[in-house]
Formats: C-alpha cells, sequence, structure tokens
C-alpha cells in the first residue's frame, strides 16, 4: 500500500539557521585506483574493485559552510571524473567529461572546489562508462552536517549496493542486451557498506540517524524498519516535515534519511528491504547500553526534524512548462531482445568502454548517442537562469526510471502511482506508465538528465539541457 500522505500543508520543515561560514576546509585526496577487496566474504575469492580509496563505498563529511578541495587522482586504465550526485555545485565542478570539463585521462588529475551549499545525504560518482566504472565500485558517501537542531546520539550510513560476481570472485559482464532492454541487469551479491551482512551497535533508547542510500545500479528499495518507531527526515538530502516511515520506493541514485528511536539495551532493530517478496536484511542494529555520561532513559519520541536547506521557491504561476516523454527508442527495442542470452557478440559490443549499447531508449524521441560525450547532440531544452520552470514528465513503458536532473533541487509537485507526502529531490521514480511534475528554477549552465538505471543511460535514457544566464 503507498504511504499514506500526512498534511503536508501543516507540517512545517524548520527554517534555515542563519548562514555561518564555517571557515573550514577540506582538502581530500581520491585516487581512483584498481583495489583487491573479499566482497564474497573474508574466506572468498579477491575480486579487483575500482573503488576512490583504500575501502569500497568511503564516506566523505563535511559540514554546511565549509569549503572543500577534492583532488582527483585517476590511476585507472581509462578516464574518469567526479560527479556530486545532487549536490547543487557550480556548473564548472559538476563533473560530465566532454560536458562541464576535460576527461581526467589516467595519470592526470583534477581539483574540485565547491562549498556545498546544502545539508544532506549525497554520494559521488563517474560520469562515464558508468556501467563498468560504478559497477567495479567507484562510488562514495558524502554527508554534509549542519542540519540537526539537536544532534542525534548516532549517524549511521547504509550505502547499499549490488555487485556481478561469479563464485570465483570475477565480474560478470555489468551491460546484458537483456538487461539494459528492460528493468537493467540485477547484481549476484547485495551488500550494505560493502558487506554481505551489515550490523551494528547503536545506543539504547538513543535517537539514531539512519542514512540510506540506493547506490546500486538497477535495484528498487522499499525500506521498511522492524523493532523501533521510526520517520523520514529527508529526501535526497532535503528535509521533509517527519512522516511515517510508508511504502517509500528507493530507485537507483535517491536516498533517505530516517531517525529512529533505539529501543532498550539487548533489544535489535532490523532495516528490511520489503520490495522482494521476501524482506532482504539491509542492516541488523543492536541496542547497547550508552556509553553516555548521562544514559538515555525512555521518552516520547516526537522528532523536530531538520533545518531546511535554502532552495530557490519555483513560482508555480509564472512556470514555464515543458513535457519531457520517456520512451523505448524507435525500432530500439529489438536490439536486445533479438539477440540470445550470453551472445559473445553482443557482449563484445556492449562491455568496450564507454560505448553505449546502441539505441533502446529515448527522451522526448531523441536518443543520446553511443559512445562518448565528445559527439553531444543538441539540448533537450535551452531554459533562462533564474526563471521557474514545470517539467511533466511521463514514462511510456512497462519499467521504472528513476529521473536524474544535474545541479538542481526540484519540487516534487505530483506523482500519478505513488502518494507520497509533498518533497524536494533531485532524483525522481517513475514507475511503469506514470506522470510525475517536477518544479524549479533555473541555475546557469550545461545540467544532464537521464534515468539512473545504468544501462538505461547508456543506452539512450539520457540527455542535457542548457539554463543561459539571464
Ligand atoms: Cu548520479 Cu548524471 O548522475
Ligand atoms: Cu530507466
Amino acid at each position: 500500500m503507498p504511504a499514506p500522505a500526512t498534511g503536508g500543508s501543516q507540517a512545517v520543515t524548520l527554517p534555515p539557521p542563519p548562514p555561518r561560514p564555517t571557515g573550514r576546509r577540506h582538502e581530500w585526496t581520491l585516487r581512483a585506483a584498481a583495489r583487491p577487496a573479499r566482497l564474497l566474504g573474508p574466506d572468498g575469492p579477491e575480486s579487483q574493485l575500482w573503488t576512490y580509496a583504500e575501502a569500497p563505498l568511503p564516506v566523505l563529511r563535511a559540514s554546511r559552510g565549509d569549503s572543500i578541495l577534492a583532488r582527483l587522482d585517476n590511476a585507472l586504465p581509462e578516464h574518469t571524473a567526479i560527479h556530486w550526485h545532487g549536490v547543487r555545485v557550480p556548473n564548472a565542478m559538476d563533473g560530465v567529461p566532454w560536458v562541464t570539463q576535460p576527461p581526467v585521462l589516467p595519470g592526470e588529475s583534477f581539483t574540485y572546489a565547491f562549498t556545498p551549499p546544502d545539508p544532506g545525504t549525497f554520494f559521488l560518482h563517474p560520469h562515464c562508462n558508468e556501467t563498468g566504472q560504478v559497477g567495479r565500485g567507484m562510488a562514495a558517501v558524502l554527508v554534509v552536517e549542519g542540519d540537526e537542531p539537536e544532534p542525534s546520539h548516532a549517524d549511521l550510513v547504509l550505502a547499499c549496493k549490488d555487485w556481478r560476481l561469479d563464485a570465483a570472485g570475477q565480474w560478470l559482464p555489468f551491460l546484458t542486451p537483456q538487461g539494459a532492454g528492460r528493468a537493467g541487469t540485477f547484481g549476484t551479491l547485495r551488500t550494505v557498506n560493502a558487506q554481505r551482512a551489515y550490523a551494528a551497535t547503536i545506543p539504547a533508547h538513543g535517537d539514531i540517524r539512519l542514512r540510506l542510500l540506493n547506490l546500486d545500479s538497477t535495484r528498487l528499495i522499499m525500506p521498511l524498519v522492524r523493532g523501533a518507531e521510526a520517520v523520514v527526515l529527508a529526501v535526497d538530502g532535503v528535509a521533509v516535515p517527519p512522516f511515517p516511515l510508508g511504502a517509500w520506493r528507493l530507485g537507483p541514485a535517491m536516498r533517505l534519511d530516517l531517525l529512529l528511536r533505539a529501543p532498550a539495551a539487548g533489544a535489535v532493530v532490523e532495516v528490511l528491504d520489503q520490495f522482494p517478496r521476501e524482506p532482504f536484511p539491509l542492516a541488523r542494529l543492536e541496542a547497547v547500553a550508552s556509553p553516555l555520561a548521562s544514559p538515555l532513559a525512555p521518552r516520547p519520541f516526537a522528532p523536530r526534524g531538520l533545518y531546511a536547506p535554502e532552495i530557490p521557491r519555483p513560482d508555480l504561476h509564472r512556470a514555464e512548462r515543458l513535457s519531457f516523454r520517456f520512451t523505448a527508442a524507435l525500432g530500439g527495442g529489438s536490439m536486445g531482445a533479438g539477440l540470445p542470452p550470453g551472445d559473445p557478440f553482443a557482449a563484445l559490443l556492449l562491455d568496450a568502454l564507454c560505448a553505449a549499447g546502441g539505441s533502446l531508449w529515448a527522451i522526448n524521441a531523441s536518443v543520446w548517442p553511443a559512445g562518448e560525450h565528445a559527439r553531444l547532440p543538441p539540448p533537450l531544452a535551452e531554459l533562462v537562469a533564474g526563471r521557474s520552470y514545470v517539467f511533466q514528465l511521463e514514462n511510456l513503458t512497462p519499467h521504472p526510471h528513476p529521473i536524474h536532473l544535474h545541479g538542481h533541487s526540484v519540487r516534487v509537485l505530483s506523482q500519478s502511482r505513488q502518494e507520497n507526502p509533498p518533497h524536494w529531490a533531485d532524483t525522481v521514480l517513475l514507475l511503469p506508465r506514470e506522470k510525475a511534475e517536477i518544479a524549479f528554477v533555473a541555475a546557469p549552465g550545461n545540467w544532464m538528465f537521464h534515468c539512473h538505471v545504468l544501462e538505461h543511460l547508456e543506452t539512450g535514457m539520457m540527455g542535457w539541457f542548457r539554463v543561459r544566464p539571464r
């Protein structure tokens, strides 16, 4: 059942706290390199991951107002870049090869410099050969703190990602014609924080913040908390008036921040994915006697919510309306379907570096060309900075598509098949045949606009829009 929409009209988020430049500066080095890891277990075989740090899926933390200098050193055998998913960075820091910067070639470096304008839960990933690079582990979590009126007692990241490995720890093809032409190719191993069975302890009776990220290329997740009261605090990093977690679906790239009240010491909270028929355990959180000076006592659970970020509010009366139809490419759908499973020619064709697997999908009948972004197609739309827009999105396919706009947080005005409370997002899930409306104030630059099922964006369901300065 869809989550009941709770009174979005009465409930309000807390206004933003006064801006407070912290003067803090983070200098991070993210070395993209091949590193072995035993994802299949401590006694299992090694797999060759590509990661940004020694451990896969590292978590970077900063605060709102901090300045970030992140140097990418590329020690991979192919070019890469860093896209800061969901962060409203200046366009030149958006990390899309050929669109916002030259690709960072093997042996080269590039420094990203920005001050994240909004607190929240974000992530980063490359924007070329995404199935291959993200598939091998190229992703990291970015937490921007500074939205809690009172600090939680624990803050846990749950980064969900599947891996396509055979029993010997070797990679299986990341892009398959069968998967690309349908809902995507699923992993063979599910993990949270790159662990098969993620467990942690939490302080008894504490308020626990969970930052849940769907970093998978394909999978939809519907989180469920058993053994504790829980509310949603933020969607895609943006504060919402707290509402009970119902049937929220997280497509690839979507995030949800939860607050739960830990039970008494000894009790266990389970976080599950209730999307599959057999719910899948994401995390086992055991409450332990609080190590705090004055242990917490049982008390009513009444979350205050988070400070809201300062996102420009679209003017819905004056907004220009544009519509975008997400479809199969004309005559393209047969490509995957026509090839027998495991066809070696198809695999060769599709798994080549940065080579998209042909044209299976389209946005407004325009297909992102196979190959490099170097051959930039015309923009899907031309906007003007500072003006308000409503995008009407329509999924004309039988598969879900999480649609992501770079550089903006958008107000989700309506969703025809999901009853979600009002919220902002950077990635909007369109269920099969679903329509949605989103609104935002355009920021200057060239911004990508695509489905975040990685096989879909690599087979056509990607475009960009230009926002001219006023
Ligand atoms: Cu996380 Cu262009 O996407
Ligand atoms: Cu898609």
